[in-house]
């Protein structure tokens, strides 16, 4: 499979961290982070289990804070900012967490129209009802608007919790580990779905992923975080291209097995 193309490096940044540290007590798990995110493109986060990828996105939209760094998010400093423009960031900040699961007992159309309604309290139900059908239609489920979650199966529950973070309209994507948990066949189609988002939407997104077939399939950039930084940023080829025996086991366990 070939690894997409690195977006133009003349785009603007709509994420920049530099130096940034985040510990738990004595744990220091994030040890100078630098990382930047451009206009439109996917970049891909890759890291062993407990490395800090999912702090790293909470720091993003401010659930976290640094213990040190600089954090700026579509320009803004995340932990310098009021908790008012917080929210309203967050709003430009779509996020899908490990696991995020829709409300069980809501239908889809439900679970989709909770977060419109709760945010854009101005929306007429007509509207509403158009921006549903418009997210749904964008991951391929138009028809499942009036089934129930547990009706659903794995992968369309992700679909769906991706709908609902896009009817937001976010200008920036965080999906972490989009694939887990999913069959090889879905895990694709969740890879076709976020190359479709970024097209379709024109989001910018960090994909952290486990998965080395879904970060050559979605990735216009790879950033792999070792011992608490990116040490190595670029293509998958770049990154991967090392003797480094904290990088080939991920390589290995992957393809060659
Ligand atoms: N709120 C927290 N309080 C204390 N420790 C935390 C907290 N969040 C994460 N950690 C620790 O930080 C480390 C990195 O966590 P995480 O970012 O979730 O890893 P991953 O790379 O698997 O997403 C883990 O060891 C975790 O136990
Ligand atoms: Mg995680």
């Amino acid at each position: 499979m070939q690894q997409k193309k690195p977006t133009s490096l003349d785009a603007e940044k709509v994420i920049e961290i530099n130096g940034l540290y985040k510990s738990f007590g004595s744990y220091h798990v994030l040890r100078g982070v630098d990382l930047d995110l451009y206009k439109r493109e996917n970049l891909v986060v890759l890291g062993k289990s407990g490395t800090g990828k999912s702090v790293l996105i909470k720091i993003i939209v401010g659930l976290l804070t640094p213990d040190q760094g600089d954090v700026r998010v579509l320009g803004q400093h995340v932990d310098q900012i009021s908790y008012k423009d917080l929210l309203a960031l967050r709003l430009k900040v779509g996020f899908s967490f490990q696991n995020s699961a829709l409300y069980d007992s809501m239908t889809v159309r439900q679970n989709l129209q909770f977060p419109l309604v709760r945010n854009q309290k101005q929306l007429t139900k007509a509207e509403v009802q158009y921006e549903v059908e418009r997210v749904l239609d964008a991951v391929g489920l138009l028809q499942t608007i009036n089934q129930m979650p547990s009706e659903l199966s794995g992968g369309q529950r992700k679909r769906i919790g991706i709908a609902r973070t896009l009817i937001l309209k976010p200008e920036v994507m965080l999906y972490d580990e989009p694939t887990a948990g999913l069959d090889p066949i879905t895990c694709l189609e969740i890879n076709a779905l976020i190359n479709e988002v970024q097209e379709r939407f024109h989001t910018s997104s960090i994909v952290i992923t486990h998965d080395l077939t879904c970060a050559k399939a979605v990735g216009n950039r790879v950033a792999m975080l070792l011992d608490g930084k990116f040490e190595r940023q670029g293509t998958f080829e770049e990154v991967f291209n090392t003797e480094d025996s904290r990088v080939k086991p991920f390589y290995e366990y992957n393809f060659i097995q």
